[in-house]
């Protein structure tokens, strides 16, 4: 009997788990296609200079690459336009500035950035 018990207490530890981290991954995903998508595509694939509309910029591809960052180097990146090696990315927003498309204006927390970049390793793995 408390073996069963212990068995159930287990099992619905794990459950509330998976769901916390399923919320998790909607809510980077929510996040993600309001505000990233249109420039890095639905799965961070980015686009080829030659299917971007008026050729003008090569956007670049973030799924295996930097969903995959050291977390501090990826908020950098989001909050603040600088990439991987400190250099101020030119069309890349400063959403540290301006904040959100969507929710407008909303400011990123540490929490939002995590579920974004957690989605974005949902596109792959790291290459
Ligand atoms: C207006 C288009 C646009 C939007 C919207 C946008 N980005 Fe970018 N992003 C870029 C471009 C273009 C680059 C490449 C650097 C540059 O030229 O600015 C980039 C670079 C990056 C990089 C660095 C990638 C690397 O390998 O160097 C990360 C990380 C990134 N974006 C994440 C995001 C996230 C997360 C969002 C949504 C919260 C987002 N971007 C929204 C255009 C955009």
């Amino acid at each position: 009997m408390r073996k069963l018990v212990i068995s159930v207490a287990a099992l619905s530890l794990l459950a509330s788990v998976q769901s916390s981290s399923a919320e998790d991954l909607k809510a980077g995903a929510d996040l993600f296609n309001d505000n990233c998508a249109i420039c890095h595509g639905s799965k961070g694939q980015g686009y080829a200079k030659e299917v971007v509309p008026n050729g003008a910029v090569l956007i670049k591809k973030l799924a295996g690459d930097s969903a995959y960052w050291d977390f501090a180097v990826f908020k950098k990146a989001v909050l603040e336009g600088k990439d991987d090696e400190n250099r101020s990315m030119k069309v890349m927003p400063v959403f540290g500035k301006a904040g959100l498309f969507e929710p407008p204006g909303k400011m990123l927390a540490d929490a939002d950035l995590k579920n974004i970049q957690a989605y974005m390793k949902s596109f792959g793995p790291k290459q």
